[in-house]
């Protein structure tokens, strides 16, 4: 709203997504220019040669929208980091081919990131997480046949010192964009689909010029690779009196009524959390200056208690400093953003994803009923659809759900790594064909059941001699 108000000319109108929460378009209503629309998901704001249409995806904490523009015969698709990916071909299909696109590219999810790992392991997590993230763009840009791709919104700065070695990690997953070039420029050259890609890294200033396909280098300031981390330490050090400020002392007593605070609030969030008995991961929260206290959150029992320490085999633990976790709770961040701050560190026995501890954790205290209800229409709904679909993978066939087990995505649109995962469109996750498709990370299954081919049971073949090139198709089998 400052930017917004510091704008002399106001000779636009806003389109405002039209999300669950009216908060935005609110605080706009007053805003002097030429109007504000409120947009639903799938609706077109007609422009006088063209349209604008907003995709919406909303489930539990996750919010996001994407815009697709169409002008003067051209089209341009944002597709942010809006979880569309099993939309595309139906987009393609209402709006042809799209000429320009655009989304997210880098890490934005405190995996593994804030995670307790030995160095291995979280190189290992990142790479194959960056790999996963930069296969979904080619597919989405094979998807909707885009002729340009433009990264956008990534990776971070970590301008805090506290997170300031993250930008100079030799690997995580907050990938800049000449990796993702290199990946995508191999990846299309060996594409049997002879798909021509131009991608782009464009700049403040940069001007694309779309329907010649020429773009004009503008902007004055232009980060290489090479001058990445001198460019980042002047800019942290712009911040350095900022951070500092943050990093006051906290009195023991100022530390316990945080932890009292943070238990209140806890107590509260679990009084309204109705999923609470299908979660068998206890919880534990503390703050850095005080690790011996922690708050633990048992939620068969539904009970929030402060201990010494961890007494559970099967848990979570998530330390931040008390500063941050006081921005919370005084109103001034959502727990989600929270998360996107990666000011905390976090451990977990075992290894294994929860969704809905996140779901609980991440989820405003207002919005918990809502999303336990959205939840369980949804496991009523995947419950009863029981579509299923036969997917091949390293030259056998599978019957699995449809539908993922997460958030319900189209695994029909997923794709098939190393001749025995299927990944979902989703979030990426990997379900095993050769362990019943069970998920890699967590403990959701498709229920992957080897079809008998020719009269004979399919042999699983080991990846290295899978002779048939793996794919993805739907087709209705019984059940
Ligand atoms: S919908 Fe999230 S991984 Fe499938």
């Amino acid at each position: 709203l400052a930017f917004l108000n510091s704008l002399q000319t106001r000779d636009f109108k806003f389109i405002v997504p039209q999300f669950r929460r009216s908060g935005l378009f609110e605080s706009l209503a007053h805003y002097q220019c030429r109007g504000v629309i409120l947009c639903r998901s799938d609706e077109e704001v007609r422009l006088a040669d063209g349209f604008i249409k907003l995709y919406l995806y909303g489930y539990g904490f996750e919010r996001d929208s994407a815009i697709l523009v169409h002008h003067d015969g051209q089209s341009f698709l944002n597709l942010n980091d809006c979880r569309l990916y099993d939309h595309l071909q139906e987009i393609r299909k209402g709006h042809g081919d799209i000429d320009v696109v655009a989304g997210q590219f880098s890490g934005a999810s405190w995996h593994p990131t804030c995670y307790d790992y030995p160095e291995q392991v979280y190189q290992r997590i990142s790479q194959k997480k960056t790999i996963i993230k930069f296969e979904a763009i080619a597919r989405a840009i094979e998807a909707i046949n885009a002729r340009i791709f433009l990264p956008s919104s990534g990776p971070p700065c970590f301008l805090d010192p506290m997170l300031f070695h993250l930008n100079l990690e030799p690997i995580n997953v907050f990938s800049r964009p000449p990796q993702l070039i290199r990946y995508l420029q191999k990846r299309f050259n060996r594409s049997e689909r002879r798909h021509t890609l131009e991608v782009m890294e464009m700049m403040p200033g940069d001007v694309l010029d779309v329907t010649e396909c020429n773009f004009a280098y503008k902007a004055q300031e232009r980060l290489s690779e090479d001058g990445i981390e001198a460019y980042l330490r002047s800019y942290a050090a712009r911040y350095e009196v900022f951070f500092r400020d943050r990093q006051v002392g906290c009195s023991s007593q100022h530390l316990d009524d945080i932890l009292n605070r943070l238990r209140e609030a806890i107590e509260y969030k679990l009084s309204l959390f109705e999923l609470s008995h299908l979660v068998t991961t206890a919880l534990y929260l503390s703050l850095h200056e005080a690790p011996d206290k922690m708050i633990r959150v048992d939620f068969q029992s539904r009970r929030v208690e402060i201990v010494s320490g961890v007494i559970d085999p099967n848990y979570y633990s998530l330390s931040t400093p008390s500063w941050q976790m006081e921005r919370v709770l005084d109103g001034k961040m959502t727990w989600y953003n929270f998360s996107l701050t990666f000011r905390m560190r976090i451990k977990r026995e075992p290894d294994v994803y929860v969704p809905l501890l996140h779901d609980f954790l991440l989820t405003e205290a207002e919005d918990l009923k809502q999303f336990c209800s959205e939840w369980l229409e949804l496991e009523a709904k995947l419950e009863e659809n029981g579509e299923r679909i036969t997917v091949e993978a390293g030259g056998c066939l599978y019957s699995v759900s449809r539908f993922c087990p997460h958030q319900g995505a189209d695994l029909s649109e997923g794709w098939i790594e190393e001749n025995r995962y299927l990944v979902c469109p989703g979030h990426w996750w990997r379900f095993d064909l050769w362990n019943e498709g069970r998920c890699e990370a967590s403990h959701a299954t498709i229920n992957a059941v080897a079809l008998e081919q020719d009269g004979a049971k399919p042999r699983i073949q080991a990846p290295q001699v899978a002779a048939l090139r793996s794919r993805v198709r739907a087709q209705g089998v019984p059940r």
